[in-house]
């Protein structure tokens, strides 16, 4: 019997400080030895989003001690791993080169292979820790940098179907929080206070829903929320009704977009039974998650959402795409550098700024 694959894996794209120890089963999903997450949202609270220095400084000052973590509340030895997977971007610069680094220098003095992980590809893959996952999917990938329909052929082959023309989804629900003075971080509490206010109360714009394919923009319904914050004056009813309100348009406009993104797999990849993945820290959204579900059983396709404790940033699902692109032989040279910008489909068109045709 061959040795099963066990990956350690760093996180330090953005501002969760993470490491972990994972071990592909016989089942072909994942025995998590260890998953440490080690969360900024204090430092970054009284700012209302995140600082890149303060989020270099805290993963420096801590990044060791979680590695550290992971690796004995694994019970596994540095000699007894089989590779180190690192997030290499896209993310903050100053913090994935944290990350990279000590995930270089482990490699290196252990003698291991590297992989350098595309931060996206840890997302796309991540339900994969949980559940067996059968390719090709399609992939509704919706955080706080990124809101794309992708087709997932394989490990390392991705198609982009539509992506935001904007704002990314995650951004579009902190920064409602952060107009409707919800606290932070934004979507959770967005979700939260959903639940106490009247989602027919405002009529919300539900921007490029008839058009451009399944290509997503949430700027219009951000800037009308804007325009409603203004008014409320402190009334706490209509401050949830506001709530409420965003987050069943947000639903509409999944819904219709995920019912075309169907639509296009279909025809792509002439597959009738397939899996739709939703994965990234919106992902965790219930009333999404019901929404969606909805659609799946009206148009008869598998819904796969990740653990809820994967849905966010994490060193689980980097170490996990290590492993998937370790038995593919992707394994990276020590000299790789942190990317700010690196799309899963390479080839896709760039769909912001002016002289955007839709
Ligand atoms: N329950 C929820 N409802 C809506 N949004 C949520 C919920 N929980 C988390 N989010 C949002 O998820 C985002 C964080 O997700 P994630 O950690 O994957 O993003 P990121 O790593 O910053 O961005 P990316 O993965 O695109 O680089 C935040 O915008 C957060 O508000
Ligand atoms: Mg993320």
């Amino acid at each position: 019997m061959t040795k099963n694959i066990t990956f350690l894996g760093i996180e330090t794209s953005c501002d969760e400080t993470a490491a972990a120890v994972i071990r592909e089963n016989d089942e072909g999903t994942a025995d998590i030895l260890s998953n440490v997450v080690s969360s900024q949202i204090e430092e970054h609270k009284k700012f209302g989003g995140v600082v890149p220095e303060l989020a270099a400084r805290a993963h420096l000052e801590n990044i060791e001690y979680i590695i550290d973590t992971a690796l004995k509340q694994s019970g596994t030895a540095i000699n007894e791993i089989d590779g180190v997977a690192t997030t290499a971007g896209p993310g903050l610069i100053v913090c994935l080169t944290v990350g990279l680094n000590i995930g270089k220098s482990i490699a290196a003095f252990s003698n291991k292979p590297l992989i350098g992980v595309n931060h996206l590809e840890g997302h796309a893959l991540s339900p994969g820790l949980n559940e067996k996952i059968k390719f090709p999917y399609l992939l509704l990938l919706i955080s706080g940098g990124h809101s794309q329909y992708l087709i997932v052929k394989d490990v390392n082959e991705y198609e982009q179907l539509g992506t935001t023309i904007d704002d990314a989804l995650g951004e579009a629900f902190d920064k409602t929080a952060k107009m409707l003075d919800l606290g932070y971080p934004g979507g959770p509490n967005v979700e939260k206070f959903s639940k106490e206010g009247d989602e027919n109360f405002y009529k919300l714009p539900e921007p490029i829903i008839n058009k451009a394919g399944c290509n997503l923009s949430f700027a219009g319904l951000k800037t009308a929320v804007l325009r409603e914050s203004k008014k409320i004056n402190g009334d706490v009813k209509l401050k949830y009704n506001l709530a409420a309100s965003f987050q069943k348009t947000i639903n509409k406009i999944l819904y219709k977009k995920t019912k075309i993104a169907v639509e296009m797999f279909k025809k792509k990849t002439k597959k009738e039974n397939f899996q739709l993945i939703v994965a990234g820290g919106v992902a965790a959204n219930k009333t999404i998650r019901e929404n969606l579900t909805q659609l799946s059983n009206e148009m008869n396709f598998e819904i796969i959402y990740p653990d809820l404790k994967f849905c966010g940033d994490n060193a689980s699902m980097i170490a996990w795409a290590g492993i998937q692109r370790f038995k593919k032989d992707l394994i990276d040279d020590l000299n790789i550098t942190a990317k700010s910008r690196w799309p899963l489909d390479k080839k896709a068109p760039y769909m912001k700024g002016p002289g955007l045709k839709l």
